[in-house]
């Protein structure tokens, strides 16, 4: 199910998250590092190796863009794109000296108007994780190249709580701004990869290092070679 998003909303919403200081300082302060999960040093946490062996990538919602830096420095050409204006700015100063391309753009928007292809395109706590998946995932396959890769990481559903789930933006007086989370089981992710003709696709729940912690869903799938 697709929300009516306000991506004037949303942009506003991450401009004042790249503002943060924790983000600032992630972005300023911090070294290339690619983590699928929340976790600083998860044991059972797959790495860059999940995207196959890359020699193009694409990550959607690149927010501090330290996955794509740690990409670029291992030689592959790696291209950022991000809602926010604000961490775009940020992130092309901080990584652009190693190659990474950022653009600004909605992601729908980009990947419906961009002829560009990729060996794997990936989200990490990103627009896999704001966007609705019927819109999303055949979008995504359009822009990979044949055998390429898709994986997302974000977190599970909370049980009983799926489809678009609405956020308000700083707190709940003012204006009325939002922005829309989705959330499925495994099961719901894999069907909506499957019906965007993706193949080999696996979804599982990783559970967090500690027990009863909240785990991360990792998503993978390829194009037919
Ligand atoms: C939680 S952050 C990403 C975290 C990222 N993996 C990192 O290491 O910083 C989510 C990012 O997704 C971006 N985003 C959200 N919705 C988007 C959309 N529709 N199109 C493009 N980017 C989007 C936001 O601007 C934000 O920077």
């Amino acid at each position: 199910m697709t929300a009516p998003h306000n991506y004037d909303h949303e942009r506003e919403h991450w401009n004042a998250y790249a503002e943060s200081t924790s983000v600032k300082e992630q972005v300023e302060d911090s070294e290339p590092v690619f983590r699928w999960t929340q976790y600083r040093d998860h044991p059972q946490a797959p790495g860059p190796e999940l995207l196959g062996t890359p020699q193009s990538v694409l990550e959607i919602g690149c927010g501090t863009g330290r996955a794509l830096a740690y990409l670029a420095e291992r030689g592959v050409k790696a291209t950022g794109i991000d809602l926010s204006p604000v961490m775009v700015q940020q992130v092309t100063e901080r990584w652009g000296p190693l190659g990474v391309e950022f653009v600004c753009a909605e992601v729908l928007d980009y990947l419906a108007s961009s002829a560009t292809t990729y060996d794997a395109v990936y989200s990490i706590f990103g627009a896999a994780w704001f966007t609705a998946p019927e819109r999303l995932f055949p979008l995504v396959a359009g822009r990979l190249n044949p055998g390429g890769v898709f994986a997302f990481a974000q977190p599970p559903a909370i049980p009983g709580a799926y489809g678009p789930q609405g956020m308000y933006k700083g707190g709940f007086a003012g204006p009325a701004m939002y922005t829309y989370r989705y959330s499925y089981e495994p099961g719901g992710w894999a069907s909506y990869l499957s019906d965007a003709g993706f193949v080999d696709v696996d979804v599982q729940v990783l559970d967090a290092p500690t027990p009863g912690h909240i785990g991360t869903l990792i998503g993978r799938a390829c194009m037919p070679s």
